[in-house]
């Protein structure tokens, strides 16, 4: 935790229209208020984000949810006191309180209440919402921890609020429940199969839908070096294709990987939520190696699986000219 005076001073500076790195359970947010305009549209310059790609509102409890949403479906009262605080985001019809700047001009609000002390902590003695997209640049790996924070945006946020290590590691799952059916838009911390027990029912997850969520481009999550996907069985086939090709190979995967000598694995351990907890830290890690590949080794489509396979997925995709 964190001592009262730091805690004192984020909310000052939360109220005084400053940005702040904040530590969730998922990955650090860069936390402005989202009642105040120009504090948002500050998220956006630091992030190098484009203004149309809208925020979520974080918020310390869920009764919070009738004062941003005009309309609060069964559903989603059902999904909040199941799963709040926790990694997930509801996206709902909003009303005024969710300005364009924080939704991008759209008519729905995104949702969530993260468990974690500091940030609870933050949100109640702020007494509103808080815009918080991942503390990193667009495009780039999310932060885990507060020294990923200071290494990508470090000069340009007013405070950094240490929370140790994210518990969870991959972003919120993101469920769209502003239309008749529901749908997921984003794989993340929390499994889809937990979200379908408590709704009784199967939740398609729509990836590519019209909304503008980032993290459903094509390119995201991208470290420098590039990335090739692979099943744990073609790992070495694959390792040896590259090096063939005179090219420097890291790889991310579980210590039961035995690879040709002379290649470092960096350890993603074989269990979904043990994948999601270390996979952006060792993103990080490999990529400050300078190798020019990675390969990953895909863990199993299920509970949080689904979600390291999205992210992986998209650090491997082809990236945009520049970037
Ligand atoms: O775990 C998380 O969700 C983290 C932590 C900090 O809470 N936050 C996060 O924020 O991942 P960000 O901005 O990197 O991703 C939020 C995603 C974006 O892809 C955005 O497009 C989507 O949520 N989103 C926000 N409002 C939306 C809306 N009204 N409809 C659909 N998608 C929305
Ligand atoms: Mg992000």
């Amino acid at each position: 935790m964190i001592t009262p005076d730091l805690l004192t001073r984020a909310v000052e500076t939360l109220r005084h229209g400053g940005v702040i790195a904040l530590p969730t359970e998922t990955v650090y947010g860069l936390a402005a208020n989202c009642e105040d305009e120009l504090a948002v549209r500050r998220v956006f310059a630091i992030k190098g984000r484009p203004a149309t790609h809208p925020l979520i509102v974080h918020v310390a409890r869920a009764e919070a949810l009738s004062s941003w949403a005009r309309h609060v479906p069964e559903d989603a009262w059902r999904l909040a006191s199941a799963f709040w605080p926790g990694p997930l985001t509801l996206v709902l019809p909003r009303t005024a309180r969710a300005t364009d700047a924080v939704t991008g001009g759209q008519d729905t609000v995104a949702l969530r209440v993260p468990q974690h002390p500091v940030a609870l902590a933050v949100l109640d003695a702020l007494g509103g919402g808080v815009a918080a997209p991942s503390a990193n640049r667009f495009g780039r790996v999310s932060p885990t921890t507060a020294e990923h924070v200071r290494a990508d945006l470090g000069d340009e946020v007013d405070l950094i609020l240490d929370g140790g290590p994210c518990t969870v590691g991959v972003e919120s799952t993101i469920v769209d429940l502003s239309s008749k059916e529901p749908a997921v838009l984003r794989p993340g911390g929390l499994a889809v199969e937990e979200i379908e027990r408590v709704l009784g029912r199967q939740v398609p997850v729509r990836t590519s839908s019209t909304v503008r969520v980032s993290g459903s481009l094509a390119s995201h999550y991208a470290p420098r070096a590039g990335v090739v996907l692979s099943e744990p069985a073609d790992v070495v086939a694959r390792v040896e294709a590259l090096r063939a090709q005179g090219r420097s190979v890291g790889v991310l995967g579980p210590p039961s990987l035995t690879l040709p000598q002379g290649v470092p694995r960096y350890d993603v351990p074989e269990d979904p939520a043990g994948a999601a907890r270390a996979l952006y830290t060792r993103l990080r890690e490999a990529d400050l190696q300078g190798h020019d590949v990675l390969v990953a080794c895909l863990p199993r489509a299920e509970g949080l699986g689904i979600a390291v396979r999205d992210r992986l997925a998209r650090a491997a995709a082809p990236r945009p000219p520049g970037t």
